[in-house]
C-alpha cells in the first residue's frame, strides 16, 4: 500500500471538461495497456498503432517501460515492490493522459496481476483496455533483442521476468495478440479494429 503523506490539499476543478477536449480531438481517451514478457513486442506493436492512428488523424502517445525508466522511474529497480511502484505511477500518469482525451498506450511487462488491476481500477469501465502480448518465452529468448535473456541465463541479471522472476498473465484481457504467430502490423490492426468497434475513433 502506498503511504499517503499529502494532507491539507484541495481538488481544483478547471473550466474545460474532458468532453470538450474529446470533441476537439474527435476521439475518446482510453488507456491501452500492453502486458507481456520482455521481447514479446509490446513497444513495437504500440508504436505501430500510434503511427497508424496518427496517420488517420488521431492523437496518441506511448508510455514505454524502458523509456520511462530513463526518467520518471529511474529510481526504481526490478524487485516486486519497485515494479509495483513503477506500475502505480504509470497507472496514474495514464489516467491523466486519458483525461486529456489522448489515446494512450503503455508498454510495460507489468508482471503482477494485482498491479495491473489497480491501474484498471483508476479508470471507468471500458477506458482500460488490457492487451496480452502472448508470445512463448522460447520465442522471446530466441529473439533476445537486447541480449538480456543471455545475461539472465548466465546469472549476470538476477530476477529476470520469465527466467527467475514470475509473470502472471491476465485471465480476461480485452485483447490477446499472438505476436509469435503474426506480424506486429497484424497485431496492431487487431487493436485498431477493437477501438473502431468500441466507437473510440470518431471522425467528426
Ligand atoms: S516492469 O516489470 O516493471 O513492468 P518494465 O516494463 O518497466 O518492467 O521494464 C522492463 C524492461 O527492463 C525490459 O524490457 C528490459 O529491457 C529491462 N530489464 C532490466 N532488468 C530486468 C529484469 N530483471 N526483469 C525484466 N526486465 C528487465
Amino acid at each position: 500500500m502506498t503511504e499517503i503523506k499529502a494532507t491539507n490539499i484541495t481538488w481544483h476543478e478547471g473550466h474545460v471538461s474532458r468532453e470538450e477536449r474529446e470533441r476537439l480531438l474527435k476521439q475518446g481517451g482510453c488507456l491501452i495497456w500492453f502486458t507481456g514478457l520482455s521481447g514479446s513486442g509490446k513497444s513495437t506493436i504500440a508504436y505501430t498503432v500510434e503511427h497508424e492512428l496518427v496517420k488517420r488523424g488521431h492523437l496518441c502517445y506511448v508510455l514505454d517501460g524502458d523509456n520511462i525508466r530513463h526518467g520518471l522511474n529511474k529510481n526504481l529497480g526490478f524487485s516486486a515492490e519497485d515494479r509495483a511502484e513503477n506500475i502505480r505511477r504509470i497507472g496514474e500518469v495514464g489516467k491523466l493522459f486519458v483525461d486529456t482525451g489522448v489515446i494512450t498506450m503503455t508498454a510495460f511487462i507489468s508482471p503482477y496481476r494485482a498491479d495491473r488491476d489497480a491501474a484498471r481500477a483508476l479508470l471507468k469501465d471500458g477506458e482500460f483496455i488490457e492487451v496480452l502480448v502472448d508470445v512463448p518465452i522460447e520465442t522471446c529468448e530466441e529473439r533476445d533483442p537486447k541480449g538480456l535473456y543471455k545475461k539472465a541465463r548466465a546469472g549476470e541479471i538476477k530476477g529476470f521476468t520469465g527466467i527467475d522472476d514470475p509473470y502472471e498473465a491476465p485471465e480476461k484481457p480485452e485483447i490477446t495478440v499472438r505476436n509469435g504467430e503474426c506480424t506486429p502490423q497484424e497485431a496492431a490492426a487487431q487493436v485498431i479494429k477493437y477501438l473502431e468497434d468500441k466507437g473510440l475513433l470518431r471522425t467528426a
